[in-house]
């Protein structure tokens, strides 16, 4: 099967209450895990490249290394630009293969943020790409950009529908309280299911993306906090409230520091346990079969997306 856009897995995610995960992807272990998990279950899958990934392992490779988990799954999976902040930096993804790209112009004024958005449509869906745009900011890092909790703000509804009538996107991300990272709840995590409501009433059908949805499974942070790290406070989104946004207009829940903490935990607990250990096979095989674990977990029992592909 060929790399897929988003059309039809978002209206299949819509219709059966379930939301697709969108993975980042860094370099060969991640990508394995995580497609070797939806093989498992047969899920079919967002692999998105954000600009640091595409600089740290290049575009074709990540390319390459994406063909490849295709060729060994057979699922639809679509290869997606996360964060897009140009024009350019979109058609360079697109030329190369992508079949999905985000705009991402939420720091932009209204008007501008539309124009933008507007001209990456008209350039993607002539090549059969699907397009990501976002309004309302969310709080956390991007790409080195950090962007303080009062520079945060909630997706305004009254905005919504011109938004996408004016752009043509084929999705939407929003900022309901989730952010970038793993620090993301101070005290009680708290995601504003009233402006999601609002947002489905106002754009019926029409997909809507979520950012910032990794849970910062404690389990990592404690293991990482055991064999020497120091991450105290780490917070993240609880499960059931994703499986709620997954069961309304949610159809794209994106997660990357769940992978990342996971990672992390199994090399530092392999070090400490092994510390005259130099074989990298030994350390980023075990990263690899836990980045599996955890993404089976995820699509079984939170996304609800296993046996859909
Ligand atoms: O939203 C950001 C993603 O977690 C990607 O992070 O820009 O460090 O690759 P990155
Ligand atoms: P997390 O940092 O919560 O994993 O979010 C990732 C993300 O939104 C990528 O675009
Ligand atoms: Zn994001």
């Amino acid at each position: 099967m060929p790399l897929v856009n988003t059309i039809d897995m978002f209206k299949k995610a819509y219709e059966g209450g379930y939301a697709i995960g969108a993975f980042n992807v860094n370099n060969m272990e991640i990508v394995q895990g995580i497609t070797e998990a939806a093989k498992e279950v047969n899920a079919p899958l967002i692999l998105q490249v954000s600009s640091g990934a595409r600089k740290y392992a290049n575009h074709t490779y990540l390319m390459k290394l994406i063909e490849a988990a295709l060729a060994e799954t057979d699922l639809p999976i679509a290869v997606h630009l996360d964060h897009g902040d140009s024009f350019e930096l979109c058609k360079s993804c697109i030329d190369g293969g992508f079949t999905s790209v985000m705009i991402d112009g939420s720091h932009l004024p209204f008007e501008e943020n539309i124009a933008l958005t507007k001209k990456v449509v008209e350039y993607a869906h002539d090549k059969g790409v699907t397009v990501e745009g976002e309004l309302g900011r969310l709080a956390g890092i991007e790409d080195a950009v950090n962007v303080s909790e009062e520079d945060a703000a909630f997706t305004r509804p009254e905005e919504v529908e011109e938004f996408v009538g004016r752009t043509g996107v084929d999705s939407l991300a929003i900022a309901i309280g989730t952010s970038h990272g793993a620090f993301k709840f101070k005290g009680e995590a708290k995601l504003r299911f009233d402006i999601l409501e609002e947002i489905q009433k106002k754009l019926p059908g029409f997909p809507i993306v979520l950012h910032g949805a990794s849970s910062v499974i404690p389990e990592y942070v404690e293991q990482i906090n055991k064999f020497g790290g120091n991450m105290p406070g780490a917070k993240g989104v609880p499960e059931e409230m994703l499986r709620k946004a997954a069961s309304m207009a949610v159809c794209k829940i994106n997660i990357d520091s769940d992978l990342r903490l996971a990672m992390t935990a199994t090399i530092r607990k392999v070090f400490a346990e092994s510390p005259a250990e130099f074989d990298p096979r030994k350390y980023l095989g075990p990263a690899r079969e836990e980045i599996k674990k955890l993404v089976k977990h995820k699509l079984i029992n939170v996304l609800g997306c296993a046996g859909k592909a």
